[in-house]
């Protein structure tokens, strides 16, 4: 399959009349599947009602079946086609948050669904992204998007549509290509089915912001229980994710000890890669030193990850080292994914 590259400006004021979104709409309503920008990282949409389509989504990533898709709309009232009910504080949320980077599990309505959508569950997630390619498309098509992150199973999350299509070129229709993503960590997942909201998967919305506006809010213990064997409510949670080619360990300690632990590699004779921030990079001696983003600012740490993550691919070394990251505020997402991504490896000084 050839997948086309359709650049759009994301600050035309008339995207609805963008003949690329249209195109693209096009491709959705014949039960295709293509990529498109969100304020979080890419996805990979397609229709939400078909079964076709959503076997089509499973198939480009490699997903596993049993991990339920994300369905994206451009208005509130699309959501009475296939919620049950609204939730008083659901409700409360998506006043304050939507559009943005905050997903709601919700009851389901039966029966208007691809039942692969949502892995045959009676709960289903959904969000509307703040993002105005995404948003004039679901617009345009007038259904409800299916969307995961627009990456292969197993790999970072895609931040630019370079990273789309060095995943899945040949297996999509196309992209939308409006630059790289703001966030850059995927949306928050609260479970909302609850008397008290639940995180299941940390994200872009902070617990902070959360809690501000519909007071407490847990989160998922097996989270943070990563020894035993807690089961994680969001089913995509269980798997390793992330992860670069070459083993990550996270280091806690100071910096004079992750350089001892590089310096022990390079003796045994090993390429060696340090993650670290713009404050730090040129205290390090290895083979190779990413940046990623700035520790004072932790939102330029989450919209660099997955890209310096996917950069460690491209250059040669056998093992990685990266520093920790407090985890308040956007902080408990990046370092949720640094664990995904390190398999939990962490050594302390
Ligand atoms: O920012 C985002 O959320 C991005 C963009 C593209 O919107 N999407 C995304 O989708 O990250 P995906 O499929 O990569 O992650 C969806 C997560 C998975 O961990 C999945 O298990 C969980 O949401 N999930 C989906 N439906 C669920 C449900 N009914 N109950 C519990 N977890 C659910
Ligand atoms: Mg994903």
């Amino acid at each position: 399959m050839n997948t086309n590259v359709w650049k759009v400006d994301k600050y035309v004021d008339k995207l609805e009349s963008n003949p690329h979104i249209v195109d693209a709409a096009h491709f959705l309503r014949e039960n295709e599947v293509v990529a498109l920008p969100t304020e979080t990282v890419y996805g990979l949409g397609g229709n939400a009602e078909n079964d076709e389509a959503v076997t089509k989504i499973f198939a480009a990533k490699g997903r596993p079946a049993d991990n339920p898709l994300i369905i994206h709309i451009a208005d509130k009232v699309q959501l009475d086609r296939f919620v049950k009910e609204v939730p008083e504080k659901a409700k409360n949320l998506i006043d304050a948050f939507w559009p943005g980077p905050l997903t709601i599990i919700f009851n389901k309505k039966e029966g208007v669904l691809s039942e692969k959508a949502t892995a045959g569950l009676s709960t289903v997630a959904v969000r509307m992204p703040d993002h105005p390619v995404a948003l004039a498309l679901f617009r345009e098509c007038g259904l409800p998007i299916a969307a995961p992150s627009a990456n292969s199973s197993g790999k970072p999350s895609p931040t630019t549509a370079d990273h789309v299509v060095d995943d899945l070129n040949g297996k999509i229709a196309g992209v939308l290509d409006a630059g790289p993503t703001g966030v850059g960590v995927e949306s928050t997942v609260v479970d909302c089915t609850e008397e008290i909201p639940v995180i299941l998967r940390p994200g872009g919305v902070t617990k902070e912001q959360l809690e501000a506006v519909v007071g407490e809010v847990r989160v998922d213990p097996a989270l943070t229980n990563t020894e035993g064997d807690a089961r994680p409510k969001a089913p995509g949670m269980k798997y390793r994710h992330y992860a670069p080619n070459a083993p990550l360990y996270l280091v806690s300690g100071t910096r004079e000890f992750l350089q001892r632990l590089v310096d022990e590699k390079r003796q045994e004779g090993m390429r060696v890669g340090v993650l670290t921030t713009e404050e730090h990079s040129a205290e390090f001696a290895a083979d190779v030193v990413l940046a990623c983003g700035q520790r004072a600012e932790l939102e330029t740490v989450a919209a660099a990850l997955y890209d310096t993550l996917r950069k460690f691919n491209q250059v040669d070394v056998d093992v990685i080292f990266s520093e920790m990251f407090p985890t308040s505020g956007v902080g408990l997402a990046i370092m949720n994914r640094l664990q995904k991504a390190a398999g939990n490896k962490i050594i302390s000084e």
